[in-house]
C-alpha cells in the first residue's frame, strides 16, 4: 500500500500532540500534516527524519481553503484526519452545574471550538477527496455527548456541542456515503485522558481510569484497524466498544 498524508487539526492538545508523535514513526504515513494555533514544537524542527509540514491557523476558512488546497499539492493521498480540537473549561469559568450558570458568550464559545470547527473541517476536506479517495476521518467527541447516555446532567455547553458535534459528524457520513465511497467516519471517545482539558476534574477519577495521551493515541490507532463492515459512520471509545448516539 503506498503510504499516505495523516492531517491533524488541533496539533498541540495533549491528545492531538501525542497523535502527532504516534503518526511520524508510522510507516503508512509519509507526512504528517499538523494545524495548531501555536508554533511548532522545536522536536519536530530539529528532527531530519521527522516529515511533518506544520500549519498556524485561526481556523478561519479562509485558513482551512489554503492548507487543504496545499494538502491536495501533496504527491501521496490523504489518508487520515484527525480533528482533536475541543474546550470544557477557561480562564474563570467552568462546565455549569446548574441551568443558572448558562451564560450565551461562554454557550458560543464553546460550540465554536467543539462544534463549528470540526464541522468546517469537514467542510474544507471534502476539496481534497475525489470519489475514488480512501480515508478514515476521525473526531474527538466525548461519551458525555451521547444524547442516550446523559443519566447524570451537567455540563450544559460541552454536553451539547459534542452532541450537536455528532449529529453534523452522521449527517456528513450520510451524504459522505454518496459522493465518497471509501471514506469511513469514527467518532472517538477517548476515555478520561491527562491532559489540560481533565485537569481539574481529575481528582475523582480512579487512576486507573485516567489514561496517557499516548495511550489514547495508540489505542486510537488499534480501534481504527477493527472492520466496520459496510458501515461508513462509528461512534466508539479507546477499547473499542460502541457508544450509544
Ligand atoms: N481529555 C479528556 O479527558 C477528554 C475526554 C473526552 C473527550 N476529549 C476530547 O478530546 C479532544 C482533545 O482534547 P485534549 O484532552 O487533548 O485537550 P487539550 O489538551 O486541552 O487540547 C485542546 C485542543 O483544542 C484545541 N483548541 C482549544 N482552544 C481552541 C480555540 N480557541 N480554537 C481552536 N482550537 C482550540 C487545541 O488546539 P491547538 O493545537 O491550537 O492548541 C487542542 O487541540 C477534545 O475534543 C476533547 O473534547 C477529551
Amino acid at each position: 500500500m503506498m503510504p499516505g498524508v495523516a492531517l491533524v487539526v488541533g496539533a498541540s492538545g495533549g491528545i492531538g500532540a501525542a497523535i502527532c508523535d504516534r503518526l511520524i514513526s508510522d510507516d503508512n504515513i509519509s507526512v504528517v500534516v499538523a494545524v495548531s494555533r501555536s508554533d511548532c514544537p522545536a522536536r519536530y524542527i530539529n528532527d531530519p527524519k521527522v516529515s511533518v509540514v506544520w500549519h498556524v491557523s485561526d481556523h478561519s476558512e479562509q485558513s482551512l481553503v489554503e492548507i487543504c488546497r496545499s494538502v491536495s499539492q501533496l504527491e501521496q493521498p490523504l489518508t487520515k484526519v484527525f480533528i482533536a480540537t475541543g474546550v470544557l473549561h477557561g480562564e474563570g469559568w467552568g462546565p455549569e452545574k446548574r441551568i443558572e450558570s448558562l451564560d450565551a458568550e461562554l454557550m458560543h464559545h464553546v460550540f465554536h471550538i467543539n462544534t463549528v470547527i470540526p464541522s468546517l473541517w469537514i467542510k474544507a476536506i471534502t476539496s481534497v477527496f475525489n470519489a475514488a479517495s480512501s480515508c478514515d476521518v476521525i473526531i474527538l467527541s466525548a461519551r458525555v455527548g451521547s444524547i442516550q447516555d446523559n443519566r447524570s446532567g451537567g455540563w450544559y455547553a460541552y454536553r451539547s456541542s459534542k452532541a450537536a458535534l455528532n449529529m453534523v459528524v452522521k449527517t456528513a457520513a450520510i451524504e459522505y456515503a454518496r459522493r465518497f465511497k471509501n471514506i469511513r467516519f469514527l467518532v472517538f471517545h477517548p476515555g478520561t485522558t491527562d491532559t489540560s482539558l481533565s485537569k481539574p476534574f481529575q481528582k475523582s477519577v480512579p487512576s486507573a481510569a485516567l489514561f496517557s495521551a499516548d495511550y489514547v493515541a495508540e489505542s486510537l490507532m488499534q480501534v481504527l484497524m477493527q472492520p466496520n463492515g459496510d458501515c461508513n459512520i462509528r461512534f466508539l471509545d479507546w477499547a473499542g466498544k460502541e457508544v450509544v448516539w
